[in-house]
């Protein structure tokens, strides 16, 4: 008989039918005379109930249904009273797929995250991890649809690069040569001409720069893709392997950017509102309570757009009434988590879109403010900064903090240069780059959003670890 996956089956009103279901027990009860087994199949968070008449059954083969057991049940399916569900299936036959014993991982209910972390490749079949993977995916289906609406062209870049585009050095080499036996030149380099691709390579940071060639060729491209960053940042909002989502648009100036931005970010939240319910409601009643209000909530706001130079003042005044950050904060300084959520939780008590940041803690391709005669710049709606600043745009979110990172890129060649030799940047592997700005060059814009920081923002989770299947993270890399 031909199996129903769950999900179909709990919208079904042909009571009286016979069904087959497969899954894994979630739990079983009941008496000697009949067993409700809830079996879950992973296509929603809603178990079918299964009712056993235990006379009806091989006894031996009963005792093998225990949580985590496989189940193939044939039965009919029938309006239900009790199970919390419209339908139940009354079962007639009952065969066990995979038998589960009693030193299953996931068998005790509410073990704490960092026990499920250690043994996350079981930990899928909870309900939580359940609910989050769905979610996961439901996102990349916003995103793409997002783009694809909206005229964006998918585009791949490459995982393996022989640049750096954030310029932060934390990149993991990429190399077929024997590590105990590296040729070095006179002084003291390794020699890659032997290697693979005869230069040294890496796992790249972004495709920023790959993308910017696609947006200045087909006007609005989107990448989707995995990340590799091999800071030693053991943060709950950080993964050595990340998946980034960056859009890269020609002929994008500032105001237009953090409109895409805010739109952008919305969609996928009303996405997972309007697609993921029952998960969403699992979520809110067992993770966190404010969880639906909150996304609701961003829904109805107008994001602020904060210039750097202002948010500095608004943070020198908390500190001036008395409140305490851990890390200083004057202008010219990067700011600390615990600022950005100041600014959005306690301050403005809604998203924050920052902009013109100084230009010391940010990357070369940013588009230069206007300086001032005294050393300082004009910024966003003509805004005062007192040294250089840079058109970076970030989102910044309740509960996460940075969301996404982007930036109007600076389009004249020769401003480039004069950032890039201000900087000492090599730019021997980085020559392609330079022609987009010799060539037709263009103004545009784009930004970076972390998958997995917005599917923190969506699921409530507290971990970064626990909204990715398998977390990559410093000293682990197990599964
Ligand atoms: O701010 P970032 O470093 O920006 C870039 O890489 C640009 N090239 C993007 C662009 O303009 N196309 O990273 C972008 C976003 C961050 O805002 C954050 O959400 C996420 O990527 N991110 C991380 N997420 C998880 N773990 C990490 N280690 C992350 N580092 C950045
Ligand atoms: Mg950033």
């Amino acid at each position: 008989m031909k199996r129903t996956k769950i999900v179909d089956l709990l919208k079904r009103e042909d009571y009286g039918s016979q069904v087959c279901v497969k899954g894994w027990v979630r739990t079983k009860r009941g008496s000697k005379a009949v067993n409700f087994i809830a079996l879950n199949d992973g296509s929603t968070i809603n178990n079918v109930q299964v009712v056993a008449d235990v006379e009806k059954f091989d006894p031996e083969m009963m005792k093998l249904i225990t949580t985590g057991a496989c189940l193939s049940v044939e039965g009919q399916m029938v309006q239900s009273i009790g199970s919390g569900q419209a339908v139940e299936i009354q079962a007639t036959d009952i065969q066990v797929l995979g038998e589960c014993p009693a030193d299953y991982p996931m068998q005790k209910k509410g073990q704490s995250f960092e026990y499920m972390r250690q043994h996350a490749h079981m930990r899928l079949r909870t309900n939580t991890f359940g609910a989050v993977m769905r979610i996961r995916h439901n996102m990349a289906m916003a995103i793409h649809t997002y783009f694809h609406e909206h005229g964006y062209f998918y585009f791949h870049t490459p995982l393996i690069t022989a640049s750096d585009c954030e310029g932060a050095g934390n990149m993991f080499q990429v190399t077929t040569k024997n590590l105990y036996d590296l040729k070095k030149d006179e002084q003291g380099k390794i020699i890659y001409d032997d290697d693979f691709f005869g230069q040294q390579t890496s796992l790249t940071v972004s495709g920023q720069l790959e993308g910017e060639l696609g947006a200045t060729a087909l006007g609005a491209i989107y990448t989707f893709g995995p990340t590799f960053r091999a800071e030693n940042s053991n943060t709950p909002r950080h993964l050595a392997e990340f998946w980034m989502i960056e859009p890269e648009v020609a002929f994008l100036d500032q105001e237009e950017l953090m409109d895409l931005e805010e739109d952008f970010i919305k969609f996928c939240v009303r996405w997972a509102l309007d697609n993921c319910k029952d998960d969403l409601a699992f979520l809110n009643k067992m993770i966190d309570n404010g969880l639906i209000e909150r996304l609701e909530g961003v829904l109805k706001e107008t994001f602020v757009r904060l210039p750097y130079t202002k948010g500095i003042e608004i943070l020198q005044e908390a500190i001036k009434n008395g409140r305490k950050f851990e890390f200083p904060c004057n202008w010219g300084d990067d700011l600390a988590s615990e600022h950005e959520r100041y600014l959005v939780e306690e301050h403005f008590k809604k998203p924050v879109i920052m902009t013109d940041y100084p230009r010391a803690f940010k990357s070369f391709y940013m588009k230069q403010n206007e300086q001032s005669a005294d050393g300082g710049s004009v910024g966003y709606q003509g805004a005062i900064a007192p040294g250089p600043t840079m058109q970076g745009t970030d989102v910044l979110f309740p509960q996460i903090g940075e969301i996404i990172g982007g930036s109007v890129r600076e389009a004249d060649y020769n401003k480039l240069m004069g950032e890039i030799e201000r900087r000492k940047m090599d730019m021997t592997h980085l020559w392609w780059y330079l022609d987009t700005r010799k060539y037709g060059s263009c103004p545009h814009a784009g930004f970076g959003l972390g998958f997995e920081r917005l599917i923190l923002f969506v699921t409530g989770m507290q971990n970064i670890r626990d909204v990715i299947p398998f977390p990559r993270t410093p000293k682990n890399a197990e599964f």
